[in-house]
């Protein structure tokens, strides 16, 4: 089993290079999936996720084949209609993306529900009514959504939640859909402009993306084509916070600062010095840093992906009572357990958690219990006093590409060991 081990309360200090946004990434290789053509993918993160997605993909009959660490060239000419079983559903949960394609380009489509997670139920009743509206026949039988469609035809779709997953699956379903799709209430996320900015590039009409409103006009056909992927929100957020938590001095490089606003003014708040160029942030921090109260919500609102590693950073504000309300998620507090451990004093009732900043946290054995859980304890080992002890970092390894390398260059002392 392998472990993260650090030893905390070393000064961040240097630079630190952003991966490709594996959120944006784990759509935009399906969305490749939509033309029977070639797709080559530059700046994709060096992630478990895309591994398990190009696993499946390549089940599915598309051949994948890396041209460096990262750009993937996808040829999806010899794709055949296939289920999407539980097996491979249950290892990456955004193949429920597979959905939305497979109707795109065969009519019909099949893969397993995706089921609960450990930060709440994860329905995909928006999904299924925006593939309804389009003119599809969906069924779910013995845990598989099965859709089948004689025609796809654009019409108006208002979603009931915001959802970056239904938002996106519903684009890829009406690219090739007869007429105009209008898709209100829509996510605004900056994966979500990615993925509709890849398929303009093949020759899709979709306007509108970044906004609420997302105007599709099918077309009957996509070409190949290249892409660059988008820097990685919350794998920079996760760096800024690190600087935060260890009061150093932290360029955050190969980002796009606006994609950062609502934790640059949070970490502001907390009296952080924010420092913003064209492509990078530098995030200095001193002794005096104060809590704040923070809510979760969809983008440009703060992003529940960095909740956890707040929890943390907030956690070490010695003196000062902070107050963090998730909206987006309904069980996303699980890993307080173990921030507990570290002597992090969190109470949480329902969707609301109460931190209690201390004067110096405590290294321990933890185990992470989903990706941002683990970089959270990753955040506050880098705080603590003594020996930090990280498993389970198969989830840190799904969204964070080289995570101990970067941070040990930027002066942490981590390293990873099996045991
Ligand atoms: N929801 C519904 N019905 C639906 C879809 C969603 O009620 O049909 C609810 C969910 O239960 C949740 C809320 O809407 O309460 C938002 O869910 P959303 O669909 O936006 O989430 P997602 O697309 O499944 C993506 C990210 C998550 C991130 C959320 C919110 C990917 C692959 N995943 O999930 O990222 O937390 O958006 O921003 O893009 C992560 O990277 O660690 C991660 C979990």
């Amino acid at each position: 089993m392998e472990y993260i081990v650090l030893k905390g309360q070393n000064r961040l200090a240097g630079e630190v290079n952003i991966n490709g946004a594996k959120n944006a990434a784990v759509a935009i290789i399906p969305a490749a999936l939509l033309v029977n053509d070639i797709c080559v993918i530059d700046n994709l993160p060096n992630v478990e996720d895309i591994y398990c997605l190009i696993d499946m993909l390549t089940r599915l009959g598309a051949k994948c084949e890396f041209r460096d660490r990262h750009c993937l060239v996808i040829d999806s000419r010899g794709l055949t209609f296939q289920p999407a079983t539980y097996e491979s559903v249950m290892k990456i949960r955004a193949s429920y993306y597979l959905l939305g394609m497979m109707l795109g380009r065969f009519k019909k489509a099949e893969v397993a529900l995706p089921g609960g997670c450990n930060f709440g139920t994860r329905p995909i009743d928006q999904h299924i009514k925006g593939f309804e509206a389009l003119g599809a026949k969906v069924t779910i039988e013995h845990g598989m959504v099965k859709a089948v469609a004689d025609e796809l035809v654009g019409t108006n779709i208002y979603m009931d939640v915001v959802s970056v997953g239904a938002t996106i699956n519903i684009m890829l379903a009406a690219v090739y859909a007869k007429g105009v799709t209008v898709i209100e209430n829509a996510a605004k996320e900056p994966h979500i402009v990615d993925t509709a900015n890849f398929l303009n590039k093949l020759g899709a009409k979709i306007k509108g993306a970044g906004t609420d409103v997302i105007k599709v006009t099918g077309v009957e056909k996509l070409s190949g084509g290249e892409y660059t992927i988008i820097p990685d929100q919350i794998e920079a957020g996760t760096y800024m916070i690190a600087a935060a938590v260890t009061h150093g001095d932290v360029i955050v490089k190969n980002i796009i600062p606006k994609h950062m606003d609502s934790l640059s003014a949070k970490l502001q708040e907390m009296n952080c010095q924010i420092e913003e160029g064209d492509d990078y942030i530098r995030v200095t921090a001193g002794h005096n840093l104060v809590g704040v109260n923070l809510k979760t919500m969809s983008y440009p609102g703060f992003p529940t992906d960095l909740q956890p590693q707040m929890s943390a950073l907030l956690s070490t504000c010695n003196g000062d009572t902070s107050v963090i309300t998730e909206t987006v998620w309904d069980n996303r507090f699980q890993y307080v357990n173990e921030l507990k451990r570290l002597g992090c004093n969190i109470t949480v009732e329902g969707r609301v958690a109460v931190i209690e900043g201390a004067s110096c946290l405590t290294g321990a054995e933890v185990k992470a219990t989903d990706l941002r859980a683990g970089a959270a304890l990753i955040i506050a080992g880098l705080a603590s006093s003594g020996e930090t002890k990280i498993s389970n970092v198969k989830y840190i390894d799904r969204g964070y590409e080289d995570v101990e390398n970067k941070l040990k260059s930027l002066g942490a002392n981590i390293r990873r060991i099996e045991e």
